[in-house]
């Protein structure tokens, strides 16, 4: 079978974040609410020039900055938070890109599984040997937004992370075992007329951990063990992270299925490190999977170089995923060298009152006609323009 795997990766988030310690004491909070009780320290907030397309584009931008964009023959978009209700992210980004017209493009849906639902397609069509030599470009890109002074609000987020999927894997080789895990439930939504979420909070929590004991158990069987299997056999865990406190309730469950008693220990070297992007981001939907990979490679000190990951997706409605992957030898010096660290700090804090400004100039912002401004970031949405929407490139 052909190797397929992550053979580099992007990520773009907003220059603007919120404190969750100015949230917390606007809201009338205790902070320790948000820093303890759900991990989340900083939270990603999209300007109205911002948009899922932008960020995608943004991402795929640095995914690709050694790859000559002829080569990609498939590009998805996996997002919850697209822009139009028929022309896809992925056209968008294909023309702000310049990504060639023999490329296979288009938007997959699916909660915040929807950008695994794109890699997974990328994976058979690299394996089936359909991609020809070709490589895909997957972005799972979204603004993750909950009504305001609603349990949800701290759990907001935006940004995007673009994968390169290829026979060369020189970061992650995927491996062909998945365990899938779907049922229909109302655990998080949104309807067409809303901009905002809609979200059963405790009941999202349980669907996200039956789903991932369900998952789990499939992936045994589809990696061909009858034999007891033990998830502390990977260097790291990595969940889908809607809050951080979300992955370590998601290890707590996955160790006690295991038998383990104790799973405090194995929480700190599993999973700890691929929390430190997220708690600085918040949730980015389809991306947060992706960013607490990109987190565990920039941010464990251990050499992972020839380490198992095991790696889980979750999309309410809902469909989940369990799959694993082996670390390229130097693909942590390569995450490394995006320095995204130093991309997060680089951003600007605003304040509680220039957040509820921001938001509410996003809820209109679909509509705002064209301005012809200077971009603050490579690529800006503008407006809209005859029904079309305009963006700047550099
Ligand atoms: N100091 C320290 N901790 C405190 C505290 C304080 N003063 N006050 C409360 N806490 C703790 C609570 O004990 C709790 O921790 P545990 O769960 O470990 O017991 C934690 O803070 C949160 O408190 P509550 O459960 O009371 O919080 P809440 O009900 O107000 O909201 C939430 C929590 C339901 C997760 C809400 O933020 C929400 O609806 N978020 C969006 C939904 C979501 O992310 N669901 C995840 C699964 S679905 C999914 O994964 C898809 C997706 O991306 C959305």
């Amino acid at each position: 079978m052909i190797t397929a795997g992550i053979e580099a990766l992007g990520v773009a988030v907003p220059g603007t974040y919120l404190d969750l310690s100015d949230l917390a004491q606007a809201r009338g909070v205790p902070v320790a609410k948000f820093h303890e009780g759900l991990g989340v320290r900083e939270m990603s907030v999209a300007l109205a020039s911002e948009d899922t397309v932008t960020l995608a584009a943004r991402a795929a931008r640095m995914a690709l900055k050694d790859v000559d964009p002829h080569e990609i023959g498939l590009c998805i978009v996996g997002t919850e938070t697209a822009v139009d209700h028929s022309k896809p992210v992925a056209s968008f980004v294909q023309g702000l890109l310049g990504l060639p017209q023999h490329c296979r493009i288009y938007e997959t849906k699916h909660a915040c599984y929807g950008g695994t639902a794109g890699v997974m397609t990328a994976l058979d069509w690299i394996r089936a040997g359909s991609h020809k030599g070709r490589k895909a470009l997957v972005i799972c890109a979204d603004i993750a937004r909950y009504p305001l002074g609603s349990p949800g609000e701290p759990t907001q987020g935006a940004g995007a992370v673009a994968l390169l999927l290829s026979e060369s894997p020189s970061l992650i080789a995927l491996g062909p075992a998945v365990g899938t895990c779907s049922r229909d439930v109302n655990d998080f939504w949104r309807p067409l007329y809303k901009k905002s979420a809609i979200v059963d909070g405790q009941y999202s929590l349980s669907c996200y951990l039956e789903a991932l004991q369900g998952a789990y158990l499939a992936w045994q069987v589809e990696s061909g063990g009858l034999k007891p299997f033990r998830s502390d056999a990977f260097a790291a865990m990595v969940y889908h992270v809607p809050f951080p406190k979300m992955a370590k309730k998601a290890h707590w469950a996955l160790r006690d299925f295991d038998g383990d008693r104790d799973p405090e220990v194995s929480y700190r070297w599993q999973v700890e490190h691929g929390l430190n992007f997220p708690q600085r981001v918040g949730n980015l939907y389809t991306a947060s999977l992706y960013l607490s990979l990109a987190s565990v490679l920039a941010t464990d000190l251990r050499p992972l170089d020839g380490a198992q990951v095991g790696l889980f997706s979750y999309g309410s409605g809902s469909c989940a995923e369990f799959f694993t992957g082996i670390v390229t030898r130097g693909a942590q010096a390569k995450v490394k060298a995006l320095q995204l660290d130093k991309m997060l700090d680089a951003r600007r804090r605003i304040s509680f009152a220039e957040y509820e400004r921001t938001l509410a100039q996003a809820e209109g912002a679909d509509a705002a006609p064209a301005k012809r401004e200077a971009a603050g970031h490579p690529y800006t949405f503008l407006g809209v323009e005859a029904d079309r929407r305009v963006y700047a490139r550099p």
